[in-house]
Parts: structure tokens; C-alpha cells; sequence
């Protein structure tokens, strides 16, 4: 029973969540010169990059899919020696030794659930209670605690609420279905020797084929997919994929990018339609699935790729080509659903459009209904390289608006940015609901960035010019200039490979440019 009063805490601004949006954020106030608290469920930092057998997140075997270089904090680089495509347990340390670095340890309080977060006037009020080990059941003995700020941070992330699929005849399956959120490996899921059926084509869904495939040694391996994929590999001639995402290639028309991304993707793997994935969508339109092994899988027949289920009926399945296996499990890779059950119901509409799995937040992180008092942290998608630097140029944007450094456009204009910019990527990715909230990493964080005076300018760095255009340059190209700038940026810029690919071709397009205007030059003069 509880006992005690609840105990009152102000501060300045809120965070809820310790992943790498919420501590991005805590970092970047701190910056600012704010005090601020983050509240974490769990009692560890790193939110899904943190192994936990009973809760969402990584599986067990997971390596991050994008390179060390585009995902990390702008001003803490991995170390030289880790390997390009660190394992979740790196990650994990990672964020552990940022958390350290920055002496950030005692502004988060864990065990502690956010319950509620209520506007009362111009004070955010966040009520929260103590849960136990498993971050999830609510310890009562314990007084409740409310939170009074005058800016919040929601940074919970967007992988935590399964989307679950539904196909006629499914209440008959006499195995098991799960969701991916509850796989953590082939082995501890007691798959050994099962036939397991795949729905979905995301990464989950290779990783998870792939691990029932090798190491779970599953008797087969089907992978179901409505829109099929381009499946990317981890290396493009030596060099991390998401290197090739520099400013220059997103300066191309979107048919020629799309034109070169799938020639490259088929001279390496072949054409996806060789292998039965069937894309729906031109290479550059989806969500990349990353993955090393697929292709080499399917072709030794350890996976099978098949269509999407028709119905199901006792063990058998059948799909929609007419095709039909019995199985003992099915995992939904069916991704996410965005949830913030905390907000009251008037918020969540406010903010979210729950069937269509849309947000409606001025550049994924302010309401215009609301304003810059409540900013959503980390409620973006990746179309080529990772969440965190987009988390964390939304925290730095953030962190000036609460010190009245700058301000929001307008409401009118804010809502007229949205819409253009709903249309553009309605228009740019296939429709699905897994693309409400996409954007390309470095477009979008040149624009936050250029909000906060942090877009690295070509002018201003004219010896990096170079790479600032053909390379994908890192985290730390946006602490170049700007407020809370970081001295080692320049060297560290330096460090992310320029991939021969991009370097080459500039270069012979620069030569071919100058013969050109020598030719002209000739009959003109
Ligand atoms: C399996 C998997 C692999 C991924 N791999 C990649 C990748 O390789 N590259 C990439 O770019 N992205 C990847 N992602 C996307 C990933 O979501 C982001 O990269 C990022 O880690 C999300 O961080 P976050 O801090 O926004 O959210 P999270 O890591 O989910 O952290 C949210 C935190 O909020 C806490 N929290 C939630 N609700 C409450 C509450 N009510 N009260 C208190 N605390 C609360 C949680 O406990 C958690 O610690 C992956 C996602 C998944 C599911
Ligand atoms: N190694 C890694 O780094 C790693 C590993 C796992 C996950 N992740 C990340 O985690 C996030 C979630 O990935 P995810 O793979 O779980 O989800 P996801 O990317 O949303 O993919 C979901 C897949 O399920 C399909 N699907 C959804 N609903 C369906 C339905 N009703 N019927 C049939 N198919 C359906 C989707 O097809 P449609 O396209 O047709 O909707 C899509 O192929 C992503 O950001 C991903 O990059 C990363």
C-alpha cells in the first residue's frame, strides 16, 4: 500500500527514456546549461541496444546495420580498433562509456515508469511510479513521484509495440506463432530442428532467418513477404554501405539514384528477382534490409522465399502462389506500431494518427498545437544510415529552443511544412506503414542542423569541401562549426573512408567537365 505523499521534484526539463535519443538529450541540455532528469523503467542505459531476454529489443545475436561511423554520438566516437558493424554488446558498452565520459550517471533515475504526463498552465506534470527489476511490474511500497517541468522530452523509441499480422484460418495453427520482439535466438526460442515460417522482410526478418538457417539449424526456413526487398549487403567494394550516402548522391534525381543503387545492388548480389524477393518498389523507396548472408542462404535452399500467406489451415500454410509447407512456428517480423500511452488521450491525438501510424509533429519532434515545450526524441526512421545522429541534432535543436535561442516558425507555417513534406514522402516511399516517419539522415540533419547554426558549410571548411560532398563523413561533420562545436570533429571527419567509388567518379566527371569546356573553349575563341 502506498503510504507516503507523492513527492513533488522540479526541474527544468524532463526526459522519459535512457536509450540513445533520451541521453543524446540529457547531453545536449546539459550543454544548454539546464537541468533536467531522465527517467528510465528499466535499470540500465541503452534501451533496446541493451540484451534483455523479457523485453523488447536486439536479439541476442544482433549487430548494429549500420556503420560505427553513422551511428554514434557526434562528439564520441567508437574507438579506432572496434569493428565496423559492432554486436549489440559493444553497442551496449558504447553507450555505457558515453553515459561515463560525459558525467551523465546522476541525472537519471531508474526503476522509474512515467505513468502520466499532464499540461497544467505552463508546467508539464509527469507522474511516475517505481517498478521492479524487470522494469515493467509497479513496486506500490514505494511513494509516487511527480515531475514538474517546463519542457518534457518524450524519448521512448518506436520499437517497443509489436504490429501483429492477421491471416484467415491463423486460430488453427497447431504450433506456435510469436512476434519478433519475443525471438531472441533460434536455440533459446526451441526451434532447433522446426520448420519455421518468417512473415515479413524487414531486418528482423533475415536476421532471424538467417540465425534459424546457421546456428538454430532449423529443419527449414521459409521468409513469406507481400512486397518483396532489394536485400543490400553489409560492404559495397570494400566499404560500408551507408558510406555511399553522401550529399552528392542525394543531389541526383531520385530515378538516376534509384538507377545506380539497384545496377550496384545486382552486380554484387544479382538481381533481387533471381532469388524470388520480388521487390514491389525501386531500391531506394523502402527501408534498407541489411543483410551479409541472405542471398548466399537462399541459394544453398536454407531459406525459402515465398509470397504472402492466403490461409492457414492446422499446420499447413498456404501462400499466395498456391504453394504450401507444413510448419511448427511462424515469427510476425511484422514490425512496430508507434505508442506513447502515457500522454492523455487528447495529446496522443494531437500528436499521433494510431491507424495510419502517423505522426503529426513538425519535423518528427514538435507539435504545432503544442509548441516547443514537448519534443518527441527519436521518432524518425532511417532511409540510409541510423537514428542516432537524427536523435541527437533533434536534442540539440531542442535544447535551444527551451533556452530561447531561437524559436518555432509559425503555427501556419509549421503546418504548411508538414503537409508539403507528408506528400513528398508519400510520393518518394512505397506505401506502408513501416515509412510514416522515414527520412534520409543527412538531408534531414543539414536542415535541423541549419536551424542551430550546425550545418557544416562547404564554405567554412573548405578543406573537408570534398568530402563534405562524397563522403558520408560521420556523426561528427555537424559539431564542425556551430554552438557546442567539437575540436576534434575535423580529425575525426577525416578518419570516415572516402569510398573510391564516389571519389573516382567526381573526379572523372570533373575531367570529363574540363574537356568539355576545353572543347568549347576551341571553336569559341
Ligand atoms: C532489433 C532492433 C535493431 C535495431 N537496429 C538498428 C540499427 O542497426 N540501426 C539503426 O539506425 N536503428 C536500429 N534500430 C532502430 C532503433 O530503434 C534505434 O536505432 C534506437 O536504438 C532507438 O533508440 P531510442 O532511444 O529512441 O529508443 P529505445 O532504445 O527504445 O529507448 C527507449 C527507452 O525508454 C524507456 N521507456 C519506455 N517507456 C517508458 C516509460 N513509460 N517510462 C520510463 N521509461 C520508458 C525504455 O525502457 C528505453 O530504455 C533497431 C531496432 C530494433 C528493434
Ligand atoms: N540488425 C539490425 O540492425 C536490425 C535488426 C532488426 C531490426 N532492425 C530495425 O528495427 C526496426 C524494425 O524492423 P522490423 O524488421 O522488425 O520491422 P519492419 O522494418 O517494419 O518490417 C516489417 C515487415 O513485415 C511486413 N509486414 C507488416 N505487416 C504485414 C502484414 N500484415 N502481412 C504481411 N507482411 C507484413 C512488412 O511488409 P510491407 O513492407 O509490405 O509493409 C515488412 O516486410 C527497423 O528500423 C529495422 O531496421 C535492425
Amino acid at each position: 500500500m502506498v503510504m507516503d505523499e507523492p513527492k513533488i521534484i522540479n526541474k527544468d526539463v524532463v526526459v522519459i527514456g535512457a536509450g540513445i535519443s533520451g541521453l543524446a538529450t540529457l547531453k545536449c541540455l546539459k550543454d544548454a546549461g539546464l537541468s533536467a532528469v531522465v527517467l528510465e523503467r528499466t535499470s540500465e542505459v541503452g534501451g533496446l541496444w541493451t540484451f534483455r531476454e523479457d523485453d523488447y529489443g536486439v536479439m541476442r545475436f544482433t549487430h548494429i546495420n549500420v556503420s560505427k561511423y553513422n551511428y554514434c554520438f557526434s562528439d564520441f566516437p567508437f574507438p579506432d580498433d572496434t569493428p565496423d558493424y559492432p554486436h549489440n554488446t559493444d553497442m551496449a558498452q558504447y553507450i555505457v562509456n558515453y553515459v561515463k565520459h560525459f558525467n551523465l550517471e546522476d541525472d537519471i533515475s531508474y526503476l522509474r515508469k512515467v505513468i502520466s504526463v499532464e499540461r497544467t498552465a505552463e508546467v508539464w506534470q509527469t507522474t511516475v511510479k517505481h517498478v521492479e527489476d524487470d522494469g515493467k511490474t509497479i513496486d506500490d511500497n514505494q511513494p509516487v513521484e511527480i515531475y514538474r517541468s517546463k519542457f518534457i522530452a518524450v524519448a521512448t523509441g518506436h520499437h517497443a509495440k509489436p504490429s501483429l499480422a492477421e491471416f484467415p484460418g491463423q486460430n488453427s495453427f497447431k504450433g506456435e506463432i510469436i512476434h519478433s520482439v519475443k525471438f531472441n535466438d533460434a536455440i533459446t526460442n526451441g526451434m532447433t530442428g522446426k520448420r519455421v515460417l518468417i512473415v515479413g522482410i524487414g531486418n528482423s526478418a533475415v536476421d532471424a532467418a538467417v540465425n534459424c538457417a546457421s546456428v538454430g539449424r532449423c529443419k527449414s526456413v521459409y521468409i513469406s513477404t507481400r512486397s518483396g526487398a532489394w536485400v543490400v549487403p553489409n560492404y559495397i567494394f570494400g566499404h560500408p554501405t551507408d558510406l555511399y550516402a553522401c550529399r552528392l548522391f542525394f543531389w541526383l534525381p531520385f530515378a538516376l539514384a534509384n538507377l545506380i543503387f539497384g545496377t550496384v545492388i545486382s552486380l554484387i548480389s544479382g538481381h533481387p528477382k533471381r532469388w524470388k524477393l520480388n521487390p514491389k518498389m525501386k531500391p531506394l523507396q523502402s527501408q534498407p534490409t541489411v543483410s551479409p548472408t541472405l542471398i548466399h542462404h537462399i541459394q544453398r535452399r536454407n531459406i525459402k522465399i515465398v509470397p504472402n500467406i492466403q490461409r492457414i489451415e492446422g499446420s499447413k500454410v498456404y501462400f499466395s502462389d498456391g504453394d504450401s509447407a507444413e510448419f511448427d512456428h511462424i515469427v510476425l517480423c511484422t514490425g512496430y506500431k508507434i505508442d506513447l500511452p502515457f500522454l492523455s488521450e487528447d495529446i496522443q491525438q494531437t500528436v499521433l494518427n494510431k491507424e495510419t501510424n502517423e505522426i503529426k509533429l513538425y519535423k518528427n519532434v514538435f507539435s504545432p498545437d503544442i509548441g516547443s515545450s514537448l519534443a518527441f526524441i527519436g521518432f524518425v526512421q532511417p532511409a540510409s544510415g541510423g537514428v542516432l545522429t537524427m536523435s541527437e541534432l533533434q536534442a540539440r535543436w531542442f535544447a535551444h529552443l527551451c533556452i530561447n535561442q531561437i524559436q518555432l516558425p509559425s503555427k501556419s507555417d509549421m503546418l504548411e511544412t508538414m503537409e508539403k513534406e507528408k506528400e513528398f514522402c508519400a510520393n518518394k516511399y512505397y506505401k506502408s506503414t513501416r515509412h510514416t516517419i522515414q527520412r534520409d539522415p543527412i538531408v534531414y540533419n543539414d536542415e535541423i542542423a541549419e536551424m542551430i547554426g550546425a550545418k557544416p558549410s562547404l564554405k567554412n571548411n573548405l578543406g573537408l569541401a570534398w568530402r563534405l560532398m562524397l563522403s558520408s563523413c560521420g556523426a561528427y561533420q555537424w559539431r564542425l562549426e556551430g554552438p557546442n562545436k567539437w575540436d576534434g570533429a575535423k580529425k575525426a571527419v577525416k578518419k570516415v573512408p572516402l569510398t573510391e567509388l564516389m571519389n573516382y567518379s567526381a573526379l572523372l566527371v570533373v575531367a570529363l567537365l574540363g574537356l568539355f569546356v576545353c572543347y568549347l573553349y576551341s571553336f569559341l575563341f
